[in-house]
């Protein structure tokens, strides 16, 4: 029994499909005449939901070098429930290769989306995306056109392996670059690790961003359940697919659609297993985002809220030992939602049109060493403070907990090409008690708020043996990094934020306990330094760049564009 049994399903005269292809009109006649270009025959598509298939598969994005596999796993299941395939492809936007940075290019897709839905003949979508930022854009566009969707998360890739140790995407770079940079790694090791990191498809296998935004996606309710889980290689991973394929062409008939399922309690949900899984910071920029196009505001003290009550519940790296391979294994996310218990709300309803409860119910951990309460609270602090006056954010269980409270010297760089020429200077003036300051590496400064907030260490302490120091920056920064990192300070110094007026040997006091980040100068000197201020120059003067700068909104707001906020509907097309 599920809601489905009491909600009709639409006539075949009732899908949007059939203002394409059903009337009697010339336009009509040209839909039809130009699907049969392609083959298809009346039979194909009369009395069938056509179900588009949002493909975002490049041979740019390793990631998703499955999905053309994947995508026939999902026809079969729409063919076999009686709807009509329909692949579109869409823009890939794969973390690797994408420069200055893939952020830049979210509400691109998410744009992108939401416009091939509405054009097009569809009835309903299945969403196939992983890689970091396509969870997210993929859901945005999605929630703001409002017809039923699937996700088909791409599952993360197996676990990487270097002379018998187990290799964690991202995370082992950062550790092992370090290492080579101290000296301590020879150059054909290295090379051995960059065999051995990624061996498989599937989505970075760490829990950085694309593992916690699947597992953010089936919390909301968009996947089936244990979808998210699931690794790319393995066959459970193509039944899923399959299955989704089914279940959308019931859920186009129900007109099942994110609206119907998607509230506050959902997104207060995806927090708390943000928290519980030790989830990446960029989740939080994310979900403002998406909520923001669902019409429910989070502000920053919700996820802080959330934090201190919600424990901490899976080992995983890059705060704790275990890979995706061990979560699945484990259990995977049903497990984990299930033993979350008050902390999670069961009622919330799902795609499959049962609630999250009934979803999870009778979910077994099968390895606690994996899936267990690690700590009392989640992974992540809000601070706030002159520095920070619309917040800032910290992963402290990433973080070394000697750092948590710390007073020291601020070490400024102006921007990324500042950093790189003076990092390794022998005679930079840098100690273990500085805090590095990187400017201009927010959303308006960088572009595009780049994954540069892990800074790197200067050569010269890393050689005496430091691998964390306080670092504070406008910039995001990967799942997979780890740290002492104060990130999405707002606003941004290319902005005008207080963090542009930090000069080097300014005292910073960071305490995560109090929740605060304190410039150690007074007002009236800042004041005079804010005088002395000028904006950067904008890094685009056309293009998606200037849209980009022109409408983007601070890390506290998600950086969404300001005219894509949930809104009054947009009209169907017209067909004339
Ligand atoms: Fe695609 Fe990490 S590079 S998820």
């Amino acid at each position: 029994m599920t809601i489905f049994d009491s909600r009709p399903k639409r006539s075949p005269e009732e899908l949007r499909s059939w203002r394409w292809f059903g009337r009697d009109e010339l336009r009509s006649f040209g839909h039809r005449s130009r699907a049969k270009q392609a083959g298809l025959d009346r039979e194909d598509w009369e009395g069938k939901p056509v179900i588009g298939i949002l493909n975002s598969w490049s041979d740019l994005n390793s990631c998703h070098m499955h999905f053309k596999v994947l995508a026939e796993q999902i026809k079969r299941g729409v063919l076999q429930a009686g709807g009509l395939p329909m692949e579109v492809p869409v823009m890939s936007v794969g973390e690797s290769y994408t420069k200055p940075t893939s952020m830049l290019y979210r509400n691109f897709l998410a744009m992108e989306t939401e416009e091939m839905l509405r054009s097009n003949p569809l009835d309903a979508a299945v969403l196939m995306g992983g890689c970091d930022k396509t969870t997210p854009a993929l859901l945005m566009g999605a929630l703001s056109m409002d017809i039923p969707v699937i996700y088909v998360p791409a599952g993360p890739m197996l676990r990487g392996n270097w002379r018998g140790e187990t290799l964690g995407s991202g995370s082992d770079a950062w550790k092992y670059w370090d290492e080579k940079r101290a000296g301590k790694l020879s150059e054909e090791a290295w090379c051995e690790i960059e065999d051995g990191i990624a061996r498989s498809p599937g989505h970075c296998m760490t829990m950085g961003t694309a593992s916690t935004m699947t597992a953010i996606a089936e919390t909301l309710g968009f996947s089936l359940p244990g979808a998210s889980s699931i690794p790319a290689s393995d066959s459970n991973h193509m039944r899923m697919a399959t299955q989704s394929g089914r279940l959308i062409v019931e859920n186009a008939w129900r007109d099942w659609k994110p609206s119907d399922f998607i509230t506050a309690d959902s997104f207060d949900n995806a927090i708390a297993v943000d928290m519980a899984i030790g989830g990446s910071t960029n989740a939080i920029v994310h979900l403002i985002a998406m909520a923001g196009r669902a019409g429910v505001a989070l502000p920053l003290e919700k996820f802080d809220e959330i934090s201190r009550r919600v424990p901490l519940m899976a080992d995983m790296r890059p705060a704790g030992k275990f890979l995706m391979e061990d979560f699945y294994f484990a259990g995977g996310l049903p497990a984990l939602l299930n033993a979350m218990g008050e902390h999670l709300q069961r009622d919330c309803l799902t795609v499959n049109g049962r609630s999250l409860g009934e979803n999870i119910e009778g979910a077994e951990i099968y390895n606690e060493k994996v899936i267990r309460k690690v700590a009392d609270s989640g992974g992540t602090t809000v601070l706030r403070g002159n520095l920070c006056p619309d917040g800032a954010v910290i992963k402290h269980s990433a973080a070394d907990p000697k750092l948590l409270k710390h007073t020291g010297p601020a070490l400024v760089f102006e921007d990324y090409a500042d950093l790189k020429a003076r990092l390794d200077d022998p005679d930079l003036d840098a100690t273990p008690d500085s805090v590095l300051v990187l400017k201009n590496a927010g959303p308006q400064g960088a572009p595009g708020m780049p994954e540069w907030g892990m800074l790197p260490l200067p050569k010269k302490l890393l050689e005496q043996g430091v691998r964390d120091m306080v670092r504070i920056s406008d910039a995001r920064m990967s799942g997979t990094s780890y740290g002492t990192c104060v990130l999405h300070v707002a606003p941004e110094s290319a902005v005008g934020g207080p963090l542009a007026l930090v000069q080097t040997g300014d005292l910073i006091e960071l305490d995560v306990a109090a929740r605060t980040l304190a410039l150690k100068v007074s007002d009236e000197e800042l004041a005079e330094r804010r005088k002395a201020w000028s904006p950067p120059a904008p890094h685009y003067a056309r293009g998606y760049g200037k849209l980009y700068l022109d409408h983007v909104t601070q890390a506290n707001e998600g950086c969404d564009f300001d005219f894509l906020h949930h809104g009054p509907d947009t009209p169907e097309p017209a067909i004339y």
